[in-house]
């Protein structure tokens, strides 16, 4: 479907994270040379900044096949072991979610990735025994959008751990342009940097947003999507000009209104908007504190004065 066309398949079509191509690029060389699989990659950051599409990347460029699944799909060890199993030299595992495997299989994994090997406790009580199998070398990717969440073991067993930040304006635009080009619509610089500008840095806002903009300068009949189309269709959409949506002005207007701008804690905070805590922190609170509309305080969350002059409410320190 078009929104894995979008999707960079090498690191030269990749736009942005300059840093971490530089790194990936001469490590993928190494291993090309030495004829190895690439270390272990744990990939770390927000939703929607290319996690997954950065694994693809690194698979085409070594020339592997990639399998994918994800923390919460991996129940029980056996699950794991079946995996590796399909696995051939130089294959690359991608685990999405990775911090939210089971207790027991990430304890199969640790011998997985360090040694190539796992242990399988077969038969029960007397006869119980372990069949060790062997695995052939495979690179394991990870993701996550918070290294803090995974256990030290697990994350001292990648040799590769890179963290992925939000994208600037100028990335976004050039992303905005590349989709723009491959779905062959006619897009102004104008309307490429308002686009940009409210993706709250995420490339995966920029392509969803792209394809609604597309669809109202359709109907409208529009040939050009310039910065007035672009303003148009996400009014409507109620992404507001600094890319924020409707849960981010809720949490916004929860956190000033109901707690006095804070600090409050994000379990309160969480269930008062109708989210979980995991949600929260994970998709409203990193874009927020990136723009400094709200701080993590030891004793919770508090917004800031950019935030009290975005939603047009005075503001007033020493209230709380
Ligand atoms: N589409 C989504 N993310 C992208 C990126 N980082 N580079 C190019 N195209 C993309």
């Amino acid at each position: 479907d078009a929104e894995l066309t979008l999707r960079p398949k090498f690191l030269a079509d990749y736009i942005g994270q300059k840093q971490i191509k530089d790194q990936l690029s001469v490590y993928l060389q190494a291993a090309k040379q030495r004829n190895e699989a690439l270390d272990h990659v744990l990939l770390f950051g927000p939703p929607g900044l290319g996690k997954t599409t950065l694994a693809v990347v690194i698979a085409n460029e070594m020339g592997a096949d990639i399998k994918t699944t994800s923390g919460p799909a991996i129940e029980k060890a056996g699950d794991l072991v079946a995996l590796l199993n399909e696995l051939s030299a130089g294959d690359i595992l991608f685990i999405d979610e990775i911090h939210r495997l089971p207790k027991s299989v990430e304890e199969v994994l640790y011998s997985a990735m360090e040694d190539f090997y796992v242990d399988i406790v077969v038969g029960q009580g007397e006869t119980a025994h372990a069949i060790h199998f062997p695995l052939p070398p495979f690179t394991l990717i990870g993701a996550t959008t918070r290294a803090g969440m995974l256990s030290a073991p697990l994350r001292d067993r990648f040799g590769i751990v890179e963290h992925m930040r939000f994208y600037p304006v100028s990335d976004l635009k050039l992303i905005a342009e590349r989709s723009a080009d491959i779905f062959d619509m006619s897009i102004a610089e104008s309307g490429a940097v308002e686009l940009a500008l409210r993706s709250r840095g995420t490339p995966r806002i920029v392509n969803r947003l792209l394809k609604r903009v597309r669809d109202f300068a359709q109907v409208d009949g529009k040939q050009t999507i310039d910065e007035i189309a672009v303003n148009g269709a996400l009014n409507k959409l109620q992404v507001d000009d600094r890319g924020l949506d409707e849960n981010d002005l809720k949490y916004l207007d929860t956190l000033i209104h109901q707690y006095k701008g804070g600090p409050a804690g994000v379990n309160a905070l969480a269930s008062n908007i109708g989210e979980d805590a995991e949600t929260v922190e994970e998709m409203i609170e990193p874009y927020l504190l990136q723009i400094g509309f709200i701080q993590r305080t030891p004793r919770g969350r508090q917004a800031t004065a950019e935030a009290y002059a975005h939603l047009h409410i005075p503001y007033q320190t020493g209230l709380a």
